[in-house]
This record gives C-alpha cells, structure tokens and sequence, in this order.
C-alpha cells in the first residue's frame, strides 16, 4: 500500500518537474512536496498507521525517496540555474560594433576665457591675484577712493545700496584699498570680479566683470604703466598693436588716462569696429591719488604707484567680435558653443 503511493508519488515529481524552467517555479514545487504540508511530509506522518514491525522496512523506503527526491531537485536546479544565466547573458550581450554615443563636451564662457587669459598675462609679469567682496562698505568703494559722500563723481556709477553704508561694490578699485590697507610696497596686484550698477541697456548690464590691477613701489611712474599696457595690448589684441593714451578723470587717480588700443580690425585705417577712428577705448587707468596712498598709511612722498581697471565682457567683446552684450549674459548654448576650441 504504501509502496504503491510511494511509486505514485515518484512519477508525480518526474512528471512535474520535466518541463520546468525556471528556478522560482522549482523552488516552489520542491515545497509543495518537501513543506510541511507537502506530499513527502504527509507520508512520513502516515507511519503512525504503519504498524510497528513493519515500520523500520517502510522508514527505509520514505527515506530512500526523500534521497531520491532531493538529488532529482538538486541536479535541475543546477541545470536550471545554467540555463537562466545564459538567457541572462544573452539579453545583457553588448554589441561592440554599434556606434558610440558621442557627450556633449562643455566649453568655458567667453568671459571666463578672457579672465584666465588676463590672469596669465599679468601674473608672467608678477602680478599676484587678489579677490575682493562683492558686498562691500561705501568707505572701500568710494570714500577710500577720494570719492566722499557729495562728491560728484558719485553720480558716474548708479549704486545699489544694501543699507546706507552697504553696497554691491560698483567697481573692483574697492579692493585696492583693502589690499594697500595690508600688504606694504611693494604691491602689484590683479584683481577679477563681478561689479554691479543700476544701468541696463544694450551695452550695459546690472552685472558685469572687471579687472583691475594695482601696482605700488619707489619709483613708479606713468612711464612704467605705459611700458606695461603696451605690452598687455600686444598679448592680448596681436603684436602689432599700439596703445595711446588720453586724458580723463577718476577721481582715486591723478593724473588719470583713459587707454585706447590701436584697432586689431584694421590696423588702424578706420573700420566698423573702431568706428573710422583706427582706435579702440579698451580701461580706465592713471597714476594713484596721493590722497588714496595716505590714506592707506603709505606715504606718498616715498611710494608713487599706477592703477588700472578694464571691463571683462568689454575685452570679450572686442576679442571676439561680439557685438551684443546681452549674448554674454543669456547662456545660449548655440552662442557659447562657438567658443569650444
Ligand atoms: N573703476 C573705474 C570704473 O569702474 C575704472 C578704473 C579707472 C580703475 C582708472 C582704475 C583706474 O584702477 O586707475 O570705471
């Protein structure tokens, strides 16, 4: 009796587990008759009926299935398990001949790219970088720079004032102060950064960069900041370029020189770029303010120093034929694409 269900029961699995394919469905049919309430459980239950002489004989036999049994599950779960890897293996199969996806490469902004240029032709001639706040005190950005409460030379830049005292900074020369403040002569400095004025039109912009630089020792004359801007001219505008200086006014500088660059464009013969003049206003610059120096704690009887301050995207401008300065603030990447080298 008991053997014919054993028989029964051995067809059973062999018949079940022919088709099976995947672990999982193994897995589950293996509980079906080894879980406690599976069909093996049940017939080991079932000895309790078997009576007693004849138990050890039919103990053998449950046993001798459950062997049976275990091993068939074994074995097709090996050759399940190779199976299902190799379907996996398929699926994940990588074509090495289809065409690679080419990543968009990013590019730097035309500004940036004229800031590391400036950067690295003033430090090959020793300047060292200095950045300022960008919120900084009236004193740093106009009192400091002989440009007290009153004073009319206020009105050349509309401030944004955070509180009375408090401002964004409207130019970069607020940094010279606090460098001449710390570091004694000699000081030769470069000094990037963001500016802000009230001022919005088509060539000007509540934001903008400028460059300043600051040079202070014995000695220095306008002589020395000409020598250097025809040089700074020549690396960034081309060899053959030439700068002129014209009178001006600022009032942390004296005398006070506005610089124009010979135009790359035409060489000088007057074009569109330079507006039939053959020159190109590229900084603001002159000799620094004794005022300024004193009141730094220099003295200016010993120390004579030059100062300079250009407009980045100006540079950029000019550098790369941009003729619209909004196209350096709107990150249009078909814009800035076309700086990629
Ligand atoms: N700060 C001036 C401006 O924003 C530019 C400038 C002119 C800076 C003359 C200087 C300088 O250092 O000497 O218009």
């Amino acid at each position: 009796m008991i053997e014919e269900k054993i028989e029964e029961l051995k067809r059973k699995i062999d018949d079940m587990t022919r088709g099976i394919k995947s672990s999982k469905s193994l897995a589950e049919l293996k509980m079906a008759f080894f879980g406690k309430q599976g069909e093996i459980s049940e017939l080991m239950k079932g000895m309790r009926d078997v009576p007693k002489e004849k138990r050890p004989e039919v103990g053998k036999i449950i046993n001798a299935l459950r062997d049976w049994a275990n091993e068939r599950f074994d074995t097709l779960a090996e050759t399940v398990k190779k199976i299902e890897l190799e379907e996996l293996y398929k699926a994940q199969k990588i074509d090495v001949t289809l065409p690679g996806r080419r990543r968009e490469k990013g590019a730097f902004h035309p500004n940036t790219l004229v800031i590391r240029e400036l950067v690295d032709i003033f430090s090959g001639m020793g300047f060292e970088v200095y950045e300022g706040p960008e919120i900084e005190n009236d004193y740093y950005n106009f009192t400091a720079l002989n440009t007290p409460k009153d004073h009319p030379a206020r009105d050349m830049q509309d401030t944004f004032y955070i509180t009375d005292d408090l401002l964004l900074r409207t130019q970069t020369s607020a940094g010279q102060i606090r460098v001449m403040e710390n570091k004694k002569p000699p000081i030769k400095i470069l000094s990037p950064g963001k500016v802000y004025r009230s001022d919005d039109d088509a060539t000007h912009s509540p934001m903008f960069g400028q460059m300043e630089g600051l040079v202070v020792d014995k000695g220095i004359t306008l002589c020395d900041l000409k020598g250097m801007l025809d040089e700074f001219a020549r690396k960034i505008f081309g060899s053959s370029v030439k700068t002129r200086l014209r009178p001006s006014y600022f009032p942390f500088t004296e005398p006070s020189v506005e610089v124009d660059v010979s135009c790359f464009e035409c060489g000088g013969k007057g074009c569109r770029l330079c507006k039939g003049t053959g020159w190109i206003e590229v900084l603001g610059a002159g000799m620094v303010n004794r005022r300024v120096l004193e009141g730094c704690g220099i003295d200016p009887d010993e120390y004579t120093g030059f100062a300079f301050g250009m407009g980045i995207e100006r540079i950029a401008m000019l550098k790369y034929g941009i003729n619209n300065m909004k196209l350096l603030f709107e990150g249009d990447v078909r814009f800035l694409k076309q700086f990629k080298d």
